[in-house]
């Protein structure tokens, strides 16, 4: 969605705690996963990729390589890079 807003890296990487909220990006978008996080079905693990790409992590958890993973992903998308 093009009116949504850019972020730079360095925008994302300050949210990387609970208190200032939980972004992560994915192929170019950003997403603000906070609420996500204790519903992830792979735990605290997930907060690993906080404030970071989750390619180099879903590369090493192929589990994620999966519609349904992407859909819920999706819901949670705030912006692009
Ligand atoms: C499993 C979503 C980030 C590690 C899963 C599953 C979902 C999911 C839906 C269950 C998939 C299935 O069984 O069909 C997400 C989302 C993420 C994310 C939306 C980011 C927004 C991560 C990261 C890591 C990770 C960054 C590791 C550093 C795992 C592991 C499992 C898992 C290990 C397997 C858990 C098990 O079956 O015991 N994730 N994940 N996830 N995730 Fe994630």
């Amino acid at each position: 969605d093009p009116s949504l807003p850019v972020f730079s890296q360095e925008e994302v990487a300050k949210h990387s705690s609970l208190e200032a909220g939980i972004w992560v990006t994915f192929r170019g978008s950003v997403y603000d996963i906070t609420e996500f996080v204790a519903m992830h079905p792979g735990g605290d693990k997930i907060l690993l990729a906080a404030g970071g790409a989750l390619e180099p992590f879903w590369a090493l958890y192929a589990v994620h390589n999966q519609d349904h993973v992407l859909d819920i992903l999706s819901g949670y998308k705030v912006g692009q890079l």
